[in-house]
């Protein structure tokens, strides 16, 4: 997930608003004297559902909460965006610096690696490992396997490893920043060793770097697994189990498999499946997701039945967003993980990933399982429970495809889902997707976060160069996200295209060249582009004319002044008004379409 992202998941409009302007509450908005001009009666607005603002009186505009802070503040995107990262509690400074620290860095993956080298050695060779080998050699590895990740031993000591290495000239503060020792409160500061008597497993980054470990107590005593503190280097969110080892089995199969634990994904490479990797115990994370995709577009998770529903809905699309492909799902056998079903039998392993199934499908599935479609509550519950997903697809094409099943199943028209989806409000979810729950890390791609139609028409701009010619009325108001809209402005202004990101903050570099690699079609590009500003204008129109009719309909209940309310009806018949000339155009369109 980008660092734009983030914040506005973590940011609350209202929580930022309230700090410039006294929010009332009024329905399901918040109203204020408006903080950009000097007015009497309050005429500011603030959507918490959309997360957004609009000033009905002389400002009559509106916008995100970058642009609301831009506007207040009088500053940039950018400086707009640290701001309020700061106020979330998102370090941005670390990614836009990569050199920074480059050395520091350097050093922990050296102390790592010799930390590494130091519990395989105990393993193989040490007295004290004589029982850790015996663990290994139950769960069925082979010395092979054992050499291959690296695996190891930390003897039942305080300070075996901070001695081992401060004599190799490693400080105990480095230690300490590689998460190898911890300070004692209790004895004042002083450091020990913080894996004991546990097997060892390096965590390696893509590139083979050790950048963590995980640590097992080989009885059943609790906590089951130690892992190395979030570093300098090590974010466990980041990460994935065996990427070293797979990455050359995910190209060549062109399908990543994502299991839990790290004993599913050694046993896995041990039976020959070397496309795997495990996300740890969380759930897959964006990051994750982002990583694979320089790798393949195929993904499958392997997921007990309860998990997957859970994944499905809250973060299958997503992750389908950012592949700009299927994700399918692999269903264990209830109670059993990858690695007892390997041990089993590695060919039901191979069935179950043969029988895998497109998550999107998989939750059709499970969810009109559940149902009497024959009736009308069933079908009103199960298009409750699915068309919110298929409103989140990015993708156009699947998301028609969806349409049809769902309509097909409910046996319903698809004009009047169609219709339905056009009123999902990107707006369900946000509170949920604030708080993740401390052990599932989500980062669901919330359809708050990016706009579909925005997103397309800017694809379009950037990569049809021919398209600068045409005026078409398009305008910055149109793009509710602000770093759709920075792009439009910046594109409006530059000459040319490859200049364009001078004009830009460097935090929406990576939207932008996103939106420039998207793919897509390749003929009719005018007139795609021509149906695609009026869709954005609709868009645009329709959410100021819902707005407006609210901001009406308690103006009229608390007896608003007539000037007032004169003035909203004017507003509210231009805005009606231009959406009568977008639908006259849109036929038209259609029309010149048909002949
Ligand atoms: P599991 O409890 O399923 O363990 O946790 P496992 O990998 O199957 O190990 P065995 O087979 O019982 O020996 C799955 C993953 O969740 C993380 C680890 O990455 C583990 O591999 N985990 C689990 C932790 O980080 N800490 C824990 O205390 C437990
Ligand atoms: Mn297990």
């Amino acid at each position: 997930m980008s660092v734009i992202d983030e914040v506005k998941q973590r940011v609350d409009i209202i929580e930022v608003v309230s700090q410039y302007a006294a929010l009332k509450k009024a329905g399901r908005t918040f109203r204020a004297l408006c903080p950009f001009h000097s007015e009497k009666h309050p005429s500011f607005f603030v959507y918490p559902e959309q997360q957004s603002w609009h000033c009905f009186g002389a400002c009559n505009t509106g916008g995100d909460v970058f642009s609301f802070i831009m506007k207040k503040e009088g500053i940039d995107f950018g400086d707009a965006l640290r701001l309020l990262a700061q106020k979330a509690g998102v370090t941005i400074s670390s990614r836009f610096e990569p050199e920074a620290g480059k050395e520091e860095r350097e050093r922990l993956y050296q102390v790592n690696q010799a930390a590494a080298q130091y519990f395989h050695n105990l393993l193989l060779n040490s007295a004290a490992g004589e029982r850790a080998r015996e663990y290994f050699t139950s769960r069925g590895f082979s010395l092979k396997t054992i050499t291959d990740f690296q695996l190891g031993f930390s003897l039942n000591s305080w300070e075996a490893l901070k001695q081992y290495l401060v004599e190799r000239g490693y400080t105990e503060s480095e230690l300490l920043t590689a998460g190898l020792v911890i300070e004692a409160e209790a004895e004042g500061g002083k450091t020990h060793d913080r894996f004991r008597n546990r097997l060892m497993f390096p965590i390696h980054d893509i590139r083979g770097r050790i950048v963590g470990f995980g640590a097992r107590v080989l009885d059943d005593s609790l906590p089951k697994y130690l892992n190395s503190p979030q570093t300098l280097i090590f974010d466990k969110s980041n990460c994935l189990y065996g990427i070293n080892l797979a990455t050359a089995a995910i190209r060549q199969q062109n399908l990543v498999v994502i299991v839990e634990g790290y004993i599913d994904v050694i046993t896995a490479h041990q039976n020959g499946f070397n496309n795997v990797v495990a996300s740890m115990g969380t759930s897959v994370t964006e990051k994750q997701v982002g990583r694979l995709k320089r790798l393949t577009k195929n993904m499958a998770l392997a997921l007990d039945a309860d998990a997957a529903g859970e994944e499905a809905t809250l973060r299958g699309v997503g992750y389908e967003n950012t592949l700009e492909a299927e994700v399918k799902v692999i269903i264990l056998p209830r109670g059993k993980d990858p690695d007892d079903v390997i041990k089993e039998d590695a060919k039901i392993w191979q069935n179950l990933l043969e029988e895998a199934l497109p998550i999107v499908d998989y939750t059709f599935n499970m969810v009109t399982s559940e149902l009497d479609l024959n009736i009308a509550k069933g079908k009103s519950l199960a298009v409750d429970k699915l068309l919110p997903i298929v409103a989140e697809m990015k993708d156009t094409v699947r998301q028609a495809h969806y349409l049809q099943k769902l309509a097909r199943l409910v046996k319903v028209s698809q004009h009047s889902l169609e219709a339905a989806l056009g009123k999902i409000k990107p707006s369900q979810g946000k509170r949920q997707a604030k708080e993740p729950s401390q052990e599932r890390v989500t980062h669901a791609v919330h359809p708050l976060l990016s706009s579909p139609v925005e997103e397309y028409c800017l694809a379009l701009l950037l990569q049809h160069p021919e398209l600068k010619g045409r005026n078409e009325g398009l305008s910055p108001e149109y793009f509710e996200n602000s770093e759709n809209r920075e792009i439009f402005t910046a594109w409006q202004q530059a000459n040319d295209l490859s200049s364009l990101k001078d004009g830009l903050d460097s935090a929406i570099w990576e939207h932008l060249d996103s939106l420039k690699t998207r793919s897509l079609p390749a003929n009719q590009i005018e007139q795609k582009y021509t149906n695609c500003v009026l869709r954005l204008r609709e868009k645009f129109l329709r959410s100021l004319e819902v707005k407006r009719a609210g901001v009406l309909a308690l103006e009229a209940e608390s007896g608003g002044t007539a000037a007032e309310l004169a003035k909203l009806e004017e507003q509210g018949i231009e805005v009606s008004v231009q959406l009568g000339e977008v639908f006259t155009q849109k036929s038209r369109g259609s029309q010149e379409q048909r002949r």
